[in-house]
């Protein structure tokens, strides 16, 4: 069961300001459950956990089945909201070193998330002596890095397969009816898998996008529905005490106070691609019309040995949000040494859970000291129904939040200006007066 701990963040603000927030909260969740909101067309995901496709999740479950047990290796293809989701939670659930501590089943690794020849020509090197399977994920199938990517690997596959077996190995988890990879997946045969219309990338976690390649990592998806279920049947509760409002509240009142930076932190280390997955949820959802709150992540303690210092004393427009697991899963137990040299017999005994417990209350309290308001989530353990949970916590929140703000949460206009240059200076067809326009600026 999730928990909010605000009393970090009220002496940051003045007395009796969550009524304040109130109106403005009760209006955001009004349009995110009656969907009447600015792109309200991408609320799908609200009631996501319980009015999800069955028959296509029962199909996930089986290629998920087929992929563990006929490859050693799955290359999830995707960038942005078509990655981010599936590589936080497996790795959250797991370890940031999946491929290198998994039991059983197919290492993963994640591709067409960037334009490095490194990265990709590593991945091909990693998969080219085992049986391998594809999942290409891609909501519009033009995004030129995916596609790029695809391009390679499908080329790969073939090489190594055939044709007819390569196509046996190709899952393509695209819109229901649109675009070119949807158009290859139907001339090709692939298993195909749908991104809903009305979810948008960055909230597509707990769809097909995120849910086949966490499956084929082993992740029981079922629990981990299961707890995005509970979580939005609380959260669809309007009133002060939903956790989600409390949250949107504290994060509006501060940014209005003159915070401009949110940190997300935690002290594990498995925890660091969830953060990479909030900070595009938020980031995509909240920074539009020059407003926002600029989210960043750390990992504690070892960050506090390198942010550390800025976090304590640089400039004044950090707010810190540390999300907490309860039930740790090691058990490491500090040894005494007779000859003490290094002084630390004063923890002889203890549990090295026991020394991070105190190193967050510390941290926490000279944070505090320090001018930084702290939001604290607390979650029982690292398991299926705690994150289902948070992410839906989260994904809520965020709505509520960019509706506070006054922007749609749902849009990311922003995001076609590189890519429109890139594609001019690619030379796509269509894009010829901005090249030249481009190569005048640049000195070609
Ligand atoms: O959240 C978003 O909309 C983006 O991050 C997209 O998911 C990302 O750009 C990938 O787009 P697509 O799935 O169309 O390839």
């Amino acid at each position: 069961m999730l928990r909010l701990d605000l009393s970090n963040v009220s002496p940051f603000l003045p007395d009796g300001w969550r009524i304040g927030e109130e109106k403005g909260l009760k209006q955001a969740h009004e349009w995110l459950v009656k969907g009447t909101g600015a792109g309200s067309d991408f609320t799908g995901w609200v009631r996501l956990p319980e009015n999800y496709d069955k028959e296509e999740f029962a199909r996930i479950q089986k290629a998920a089945q087929k992929i563990r047990s006929d490859s050693q290796a799955l290359v999830v293809i995707g960038i942005g909201g078509s990655y981010l989701g599936a590589r936080a939670v497996i790795e959250t659930l797991t370890s940031n070193n999946f491929n290198l501590t998994k039991k059983d089943g197919p290492a993963i690794y994640f591709a067409g998330n960037g334009l490095s020849s490194d990265g990709m020509t590593e991945v091909m090197e990693a998969i080219q002596d085992v049986d391998w399977s594809i999942n290409v994920i891609s909501k519009s199938g033009t995004t030129t890095e995916p596609a790029v990517a695809f391009r390679v690997f499908k080329a790969l596959l073939e090489e190594k397969y055939g044709k007819e077996e390569a196509r046996k190995r190709i899952y393509a988890t695209t819109d229901a009816k649109r675009g070119a990879l949807k158009g290859l997946a139907d001339k090709e045969g692939y298993e195909e898998f749908v991104v809903p219309d009305n979810v948008g990338g960055r909230y597509s976690v707990l769809t097909a996008v995120g849910l086949l390649p966490i499956a084929a990592a082993g992740i029981d998806i079922e629990a981990l529905m299961a707890g995005a279920r509970e979580g939005m049947e609380k959260l669809s509760k309007p009133g002060m005490d939903n956790p989600a409002w409390q949250y949107a509240a504290a994060r509006h009142a501060l940014y209005e106070s003159g915070k401009k930076i949110e940190i997300l932190a935690c002290y594990e280390p498995a925890f660091r691609f969830f953060g990479e997955w909030w900070k595009q949820l938020f980031g995509e959802s909240e920074g539009k019309e020059h407003k926002g709150l600029f989210p960043a992540s750390v990992e504690f303690t070892a960050d506090l040995h390198s942010m550390g210092q800025y976090i304590q004393q640089g400039e004044r427009i950090l707010m810190e949000t540390v999300v907490r697991f309860d039930k740790g899963r090691g058990k490491v137990t500090i040894p005494n040494d007779p000859e003490n040299v290094d002084g630390l017999n004063f923890l002889s005994g203890k549990s090295l859970d026991f020394v991070a417990e105190q190193a967050l209350r510390g941290v926490t309290l000279a944070h505090v000291d320090g001018g930084v308001p702290n939001v604290l989530i607390s979650v029982d353990s690292r398991d299926e129904k705690s994150l289902g949970e948070l992410i839906y916590f989260f994904e809520f929140t965020c709505g509520i939040s960019g509706y506070l703000l006054g922007v749609n949460p749902f849009d990311q206009p922003g995001v076609e200006a590189y890519k429109n240059n890139m594609y001019a200076l690619l030379g796509k067809p269509g894009y010829e007066s901005q090249k030249a326009e481009l190569e005048k600026r640049l000195g070609c």
